[in-house]
This record gives structure tokens, sequence and C-alpha cells, in this order.
């Protein structure tokens, strides 16, 4: 990304990273960049849209139309922008800001202003759900390079790209992806999930803060990508521990996000997990992160099989 980090741990996007205190926090315990909370494409939408509801304009009459849907936008990224500044003002480490987006809007050009506001880096969180029956994959993976070609075409600042893992071809999507101009893929995120309530019959969210959620998955894939993209990799869900952002720097990726640790065990379990990461450095005589950073990647080990695994069978041979 082009950016001096302190410490190879960041704290990704969530509503911890929406306050100065906790943020100031954060770098006291040794996080190495932070990534705000995102503003939500449907965040700005719906406020153009309670803005239209609330006033009594003929919505037909289009300059009055496009006034307003103007003004309520601003207003939203001139909220982020603010919290952009004061970020900036009070931090020394990278501020990373983030726009969480499935379509390819006029929202794009707003990166600017965000780029304008003093943004180190922006976090695009592209994901949209591929459950139209109408679609193919390429139509809804077509999307993603239309968004990253216009948001590059509006900022100069690095881009990462955060997103999931429902690609048809996987390792070739990211791949590609890598290729845009991006500089950093961040895999992968995770997703709000419903869960169904049996005794009241009606759809609730699963759990959010549920730790160790997607770890292996991430591992897995990192170890797949590293050497095979063109730009950096970041490595999130489900780390917990030193012992984790090890294994994740071990399968290749450059800096590690983490969030719902934070949130079960304080901001200040950071400077724990930067201790455990240290004690396993000095044990194994590492001095730096480059050292070991990749050594068991799918591409650096003698059985890369291993990672291609994916059915139990051999596990259970033998288990009854
Ligand atoms: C409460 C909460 C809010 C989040 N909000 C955002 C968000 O606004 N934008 C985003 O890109 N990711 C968001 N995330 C995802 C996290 O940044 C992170 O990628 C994900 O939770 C996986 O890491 P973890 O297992 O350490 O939580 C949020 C996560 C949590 C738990």
């Amino acid at each position: 990304m082009g950016l001096s980090l302190k410490s190879p741990i960041i704290v990704g996007s969530c509503g911890l990273t929406n306050s100065i205190e906790k943020m100031k926090k954060m770098e006291e315990y040794g996080a190495g960049a932070i990534v705000l909370k995102s503003i939500f494409e449907e965040q700005i939408t719906n406020e153009v849209m309670q803005s239209m509801d609330n006033t009594n304009f003929d919505v037909s009459y289009r300059d009055a139309f496009d006034y307003i849907k103007g003004y309520t936008q601003m207003a939203s990224y001139e909220k982020y922008g603010n919290i952009i500044r004061e970020a900036k003002k009070n931090l020394s480490i990278p501020v990373i800001a983030s726009i969480n987006c499935s379509s390819d809007g006029d929202w794009v050009s707003y990166a600017k202003r965000i780029e304008d506001a003093g943004a180190d880096a922006l976090e695009l969180n592209i994901f949209f759900l591929p459950a139209d029956f109408n679609k193919l994959g390429a139509v809804n993976e077509d999307i993603y390079f239309k968004i990253i070609e216009h948001i590059k075409a509006n900022v100069n600042i690095a881009v990462a790209l955060k997103t999931g893992y429902y690609f048809s071809g996987l390792a070739k999507m990211l791949q590609s992806l890598s290729y845009t101009g991006i500089n950093s893929l961040v895999l992968f995120n995770r997703f709000f999930a419903p869960d169904i309530d049996v005794e009241n019959m009606h759809i609730k969210a699963a759990p959010i803060f549920k730790e160790g959620e997607g770890f292996y998955n991430t591992l897995r894939w990192i170890a797949i990508m590293y050497n095979h993209v063109n730009c950096d990799l970041s490595a999130t869900s489900g780390i917990t521990n030193g012992k984790d952002v090890v294994k994740q720097l071990l399968a290749g990726a450059d800096t590690v996000q983490i969030a719902t640790v934070l949130y079960n065990k304080g901001i200040e379990h950071i400077q724990t997990i930067l201790n455990e990461l240290t004690e396993w450095m000095e044990k194994h005589h590492y001095a730096s992160i480059d050292e070991f950073k990749g050594k068991m990647s799918f591409d650096n080990i003698n059985n890369p099989d291993a990672y291609l695994r994916i059915q139990f069978m051999k596990y259970f041979s033998g288990i009854e």
C-alpha cells in the first residue's frame, strides 16, 4: 500500500473505529493502522431518499431533485470528512477510510472528497450476494472491475479491496482484481448472516461477535494467493491472538485486520497480540517479518496439496 506501519496489526473497519478516543487507544496499544467505520453506499442513498420523503417538493421537478440529492450526499460526506480530519489530527498512524458499496453509481465521485479530507488510503468493501437467479457470475464480477476502474480514475491515494469468496473461479478472480491497479486485497470480509428463531418463527441475526469465525478459510486463501497477486495481502476474519497473526504472516499476509476480538477483550488486547507475536519471533530467531512472511505459503511448502484438500475422507479414515 506504500504505507509504513509500525506493526502488522490493523484495526479493521467496525464500530470501534468511529470514535477518536478509541482510535487513540488503538494507536497507544500498538495498532499499525486503522480502517475507519465504513460509509455505506446504501447509507448515502437512504439519506437521499429520506430527505426526499421529508420534503414537499414535486420530485418530478428535476432541478429540485438534483439539488436535494446533491445536498444530502454532501452532508453525509461532510460528516465522514470530519471524522477523517479529526483522526488525522489526533493520530500518527495511517488512517484508512472505508466505503462499503455494491454498485458503480455516482457516489464513486465522492471518493475524491475522502482523499481531500486527508485519508492515507481508501479501503473499498465491495460485495453483493450473488443471489439473483437471472445473473451469471461473469455479469456480477464485471461490476467489481467497473467500480475499481471508476474509483481509480477519481483518487490518487492507495486503494485496498476488501471482498468475500463467493466467486466461481476464486483464485483467478482475485488475481485479476490484483492487476486492476488496487494496492491491496483484504481477504475476506465477514458478512452479516441470518439465523432462524425456531420458537418465535422469525429471522434473527446470527451471532455477530463470535471469535475465530472464518479464520481457516482466510488462511487457506492467503497461502494460495501469496506470490500470485500484484498487490499486498491483508488477512481478516477470526484472528484473535498472536499465534493467529503468525499463521497468517507465514501463509503470506503482509498485514492482518482484527475487529471482533477487540469488542470481546478490549482495545488493550492489541498489546497482548503484539507481545505474543514478538515472543514467537524471538523464540524462532526472526528479527523481521520479511524473514518468515510466506514461508508456509502454497508455493513454499513441500506438500502444497495440503492447502487444496477439502474432503474429510482421509482425516476420518479409520475413525468410526
Ligand atoms: C460490529 C462490526 C462492525 C463492522 N463494520 C464493518 C464496516 O463498516 N465495514 C467493513 O468493511 N467491515 C466491517 N466489519 C468487518 C470487520 O472489519 C472484519 O473484517 C470482520 O469482522 C472480520 O474480522 P474479525 O473476525 O476480527 O471480526 C465489522 C465487523 C463487526 C464485528
